[in-house]
């Protein structure tokens, strides 16, 4: 099981507050059967520079790695909050998974202009491939503005038990949009998260083997 969005990383975001907090979700999430994760820490660009960023997640992923005890393999990503602007920032290549294409973008949850939607763009003519984090959090008019985008998209395990966000996701996944499954487990809720990753197996049949076989292209 390949987990691509994860607040793992010690003091990175608030996914973690510590080391011990890191190896206790690293412990659960191979109790549940994660062989591999890509540490996803929030990035705001709106907060630091992506060096500064980088800096900081480099850290924190060479102490988790360092302390893993774990068959788990960690992973380098970012969850990268979409700005304006965002695009015309030359580093923005870093900030993708494991120097892949494949770069995780969280929409805001103001309402969306063209100026913005338009940034997707602009990161796609930079030949990169944006995955759309947790799609089910937005109102399916919002959603409706990426269908011409050629984006990808994630959902949380956790929302296949919430019910409209479950609805949701089932609609989406009739109309193929989603492409990926994964935890986005935070100290605060990693049991569940990853609980519930287990658990979507059973939910989504073969379509949770086409996420994870989607998921393993990523890191090859
Ligand atoms: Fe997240």
């Amino acid at each position: 099981m390949i987990d691509i969005h994860s607040h793992i990383l010690p003091k990175v975001d608030h996914g973690s507050s510590s080391l011990e907090e890191s190896l206790r979700q690293l412990k659960t999430a191979d109790k549940f059967g994660v062989s591999s994760i890509v540490c996803t820490p929030h990035f705001y660009p709106f907060k630091e520079s992506i060096d500064r960023f980088l800096s900081r997640r480099d850290k924190a992923f060479l102490e988790l790695s360092a302390a893993n005890n774990t068959d788990i393999k960690l992973y380098k990503g970012a969850e990268v909050r979409l700005t304006t602007g965002l695009g015309n920032n030359k580093k923005i290549r870093k900030l993708t998974i494991e120097d892949t294409n494949y770069i995780l973008i969280e929409m805001p949850f103001s309402s969306w202009d063209n100026m913005l939607l338009n940034e997707i763009v602009n990161l796609q003519s930079m030949g990169l491939i944006v995955i759309i984090a947790h799609i089910e959090r937005y109102s399916p008019i919002q959603v409706q503005k990426l269908e011409g985008l050629d984006v990808l998209a994630q959902i949380n395990a956790y929302s296949l038990y919430s019910p409209l966000q479950a609805l949701r996701i089932r609609r989406y996944v009739k109309k193929g949009l989603i492409n990926f499954i994964a935890s986005d487990t935070h100290i605060y809720n990693y049991l569940y998260s990853y609980r519930t990753l287990k658990r979507s197996r059973f939910f989504l049949g073969s379509t949770y083997d086409k996420f994870m076989a989607n998921a393993s292209k990523i890191i090859g």
